[in-house]
């Protein structure tokens, strides 16, 4: 029981049933499993939009899924769903509202916070961007000089770098090739210094992306990147006006630092940083890949949006993975998950997931103040198929640990691919498939015996198997199908949050870094005593300034 009366989320009967149920289950063999009900491969499926999920590969029971479906019940899930889509300030400890769906309802749809209708604006802000790339793309949109711009330097961290920075990657194939963007985040000047140094400043738009406009990364870099730019024009202020561009909430900033309030496109309070690529944030994506694409990719999100929002429990994709990650992580001691796209355009989804999943649901303290008694986010890993599997893979067939993952693949190579290498194809997918197959199945003494391998070795070559996956198909991957996957993610980590009881929107873990590193900066600097650093610390800033001379 809780200081307040509510019965700890460990100590319901929702929770204690599936952990003894957990116990009675033992070691489920997939083989075993499979064998008794033939038809699992195409039962355990479900499909939202274009993606088609299988999710038969999983150390689960229809009472599994009952017993975790009531526990989202119990929990409300679908309470804090519907108080999130109608606008209500579920990020307590922000007070804020959480609506990063507003940012894809069509133009008559009516979401309000504080009595206010926010579709409008979202709408607003979204013709702004629409008339300002096509500019950018038709060339009408000049630098100071009166060049096209040819490229565009997104400047942002966190949320207002990695979603831009995954999606440009993931629609490469959707961009006009005549424009490239570049991302730079890290305030390690070398980040700038490689992404500008073979470029023409003439022809260069920079794009600073900060929803607070304080951060101090992306400040420091924009900082460096307007004299870089001034540098090569003589010094004309006149010239940033051309060249800056700013994606805010914070006018005043954006003002101060001398970036024209009329260049500034702007976002709300009620959208998280990393729920922000498709608002915004997003501009140099649509630069890339034009306004219809971008709002096609906004209606895939708003198809899975609804999903979530109305389909039964049953069969509600996200807050099925949600579940299955909450039985992996509170009942069967899984602390990691791994997102394996098989698509190289898909090379930063998974480090885009890291935020999302991480950031949201990294938290040990409760919606109430209380410390949790169960685990909460897992650690999100991964990177394309099928490098990983000459890498890491290993660990997972083989390893100690159970690692569910989840593996995303598309029936059709991008079309712009000439022949031989669209024949490629099947086998990448080929691959796709036999990995899941040899995670789940694995391989019996006896089966490497019969392949007449020495009985020394069968025990090396043995596969337990029983490595959960999660299968996500779909045809092609298009702009409205990254959206649709992007969304399915979103909500998962929303489920899981609303279960553990924990506030999936703020980030105060990070908050208190960027104030450490300011007051340590001096330390740096001018070697000043900065109060409250610690013996360790103190001596490595020592050796620190000793080595560069200071
Ligand atoms: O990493 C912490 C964080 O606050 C993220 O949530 C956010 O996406 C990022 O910093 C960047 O913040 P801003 O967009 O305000 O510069």
């Amino acid at each position: 029981m809780n200081a307040d009366g509510r019965t700890r989320l460990d100590q319901t009967p929702e929770w204690t049933a599936l952990a003894k149920h957990r116990e009675e289950l033992g070691n489920l063999r997939l083989r075993e499993v499979f064998a008794a009900h033939p038809d699992r491969g195409t039962a355990y499926t479900l499909r939202v939009g274009d993606l088609y999920i299988d999710y038969s590969k999983h150390l689960v029971t229809d009472d599994t899924l009952r017993l975790l479906r009531e526990l989202a019940a119990a929990t409300d899930v679908f309470g804090l769903r519907d108080a999130m889509f109608r606008g209500e300030r579920i990020n307590t400890t922000e007070d804020r509202a959480v609506l990063h769906t507003a940012l894809r309802a069509p133009r008559d749809a009516v979401i309000e916070v504080d009595g206010e209708n926010v579709v409008p604006g979202v709408h607003a802000v979204l013709d702004k961007m629409a008339a300002f790339a096509d500019r950018v793309r038709s060339g009408e949109w000049t630098g100071h000089t009166g060049k096209r711009i040819r490229t565009v330097v997104n400047i942002g961290i966190g949320g207002s770098d990695l979603g831009p920075a995954m999606a440009y990657e993931a629609l490469r194939a959707f961009t006009d090739r005549d424009l490239t963007v570049r991302f730079v985040s890290n305030v390690d000047g070398s980040d700038l210094h490689e992404a500008v140094r073979d470029l023409d400043p003439t022809e260069t738009l920079f794009i600073i992306a900060s929803k607070t406009f304080t951060t101090i990364e992306t400040v420091t870099n924009a900082t460096s990147a307007r004299t870089w730019l001034l540098d090569a024009l003589g010094g004309e202020e006149a010239a940033v006006a051309r060249h800056f561009v700013a994606l805010s909430t914070n006018a005043e900033k954006v003002a101060d630092f001398g970036i024209d309030t009329a260049n500034m496109f702007e976002f709300w309070d009620w959208v998280g940083g990393r729920y922000s690529y498709d608002s915004a944030i997003g501009l140099s994506l649509m630069i890339a890949v034009g306004p219809d694409r971008f709002r096609e990719m906004l209606d895939g999100f708003h198809l899975v949006d609804e999903h979530f929002r109305t389909a039964p429990a049953e069969s509600n994709v996200p807050l099925l993975l949600g579940l299955l990650g909450v039985w992996y992580g509170n009942f069967l001691g899984a602390q990691s998950h791994a997102v394996l796209p098989y698509s190289h355009y898909l090379s930063k989804f998974t480090a885009y997931l890291q935020q999302l999943d991480m950031e949201s649901n990294g938290k040990y303290v409760d919606r109430d103040g209380h410390e949790v008694r169960w685990q909460t986010g897992p650690v999100v890993w991964g990177t394309p198929g099928t490098n990983g599997q000459h890498a890491y893979y290993q660990l997972i067939h083989q390893g100690t640990k159970l690692i569910p993952a989840d593996f995303i693949g598309f029936a059709e190579p991008v079309a712009e691919l000439g022949d031989e290498l669209k024949a490629q194809h099947d086998l990448l997918m080929a691959n796709f498939f036999a990995q899941t197959q040899a995670l789940a199945f694995g391989k019996t003494p006896d089966e490497v015996r019969a392949e007449g391998v020495p009985e020394e070795l069968v025990p090396h070559k043995t596969f337990k198997g029983d490595h959960p996956t999660t299968t996500i198909l779909a045809r092609e991957l298009t702009p409205s199908v990254l959206g649709q996957l992007v969304a399915l993610y979103e909500h998962k980590v929303f489920v899981q949050g609303a279960i553990w009881n924990i506030d999936s929107f703020d980030q105060w873990g990070v908050e208190l870094g960027k104030v450490l590193a300011k007051r340590v900066e001096p330390a740096l600097t001018e070697g000043a005593d900065v109060p409250g650093l610690d013996a360790s610390s103190r001596a490595l800033v020592a050796v620190y300034r000793e080595l560069r001379g200071r």
